[in-house]
């Protein structure tokens, strides 16, 4: 199942890290894409950064109309689940969601979503009935669909963290020799 993530009212004078934030969670949680309506150019260098140094080949694409996009991506056959606070409590749908069998576009808000939204989704999903966060409700929604296995995926070509209970490690494989990469000699031990 491809998930996609549409930010929907990226504000670029108030949401600049919010909206990163969502990137990098739709990132390490799984989705291969996250659609902007809207662009900024400091969210497209600090994602295409992530990207280039941690791997994998997730993607921004900045400028869409969320309506177009929704609407292309169910004319695809894909399944659009919109995150609210107002929607169905996630418990009660993700079963159904999970085993859909449709690439889902997963749509978050930043300020007011347009009441079409609404409409257009095949699920209004909460993450709890409470106010909160697009990042947090992004990241529990998406560890709920892929049952946490996002959690070790391997993003090839680039840094990787060596896990440690008491240091940092982080291997550089495919830059041994590069000097912009600290130590420049395949791999760095921070001490506690
Ligand atoms: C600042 S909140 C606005 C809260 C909003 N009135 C709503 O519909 O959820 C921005 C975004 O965070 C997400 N969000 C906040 N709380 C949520 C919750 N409990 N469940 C799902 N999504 C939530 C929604 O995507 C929302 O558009």
């Amino acid at each position: 199942m491809r998930v996609v993530v549409l930010r929907i009212g990226h504000r670029p004078e108030r949401d600049k890290r919010i909206t990163t934030h969502v990137g990098l969670v739709a990132r390490a949680f799984g989705a291969s894409e996250m659609l902007l309506t809207g662009r900024d150019a400091h969210i497209e260098e600090s994602l295409a950064d992530a990207a280039r140094r941690w791997g994998g080949s997730f993607t921004l694409h900045s400028g869409v109309s969320w309506k177009g996009e929704v609407m292309r991506w169910k004319e695809a056959g894909g399944a659009v689940v919109h995150l609210t606070m107002y929607g169905t409590n996630l418990p009660d749908v993700i079963d159904e969601i999970s085993h859909c069998e449709r690439d889902l576009l997963v749509a978050v808000g930043a300020e007011k979503v347009p009441a079409e939204m609404y409409q257009l989704a095949d699920w209004n999903v909460a993450v709890g009935n409470q106010p909160h966060s697009e990042v947090a409700a992004l990241a529990v929604f998406l560890d709920r669909l892929f049952l946490g296995r996002e959690l070790e995926e391997d993003f090839a070509g680039g840094l990787k963290i060596v896990p440690s209970a008491r240091s940092k490690k982080v291997l550089y494989p495919e830059h041994p020799n590069d000097s912009n990469y600290p130590g420049g000699k395949g791999s760095e031990e921070i001490g506690p």
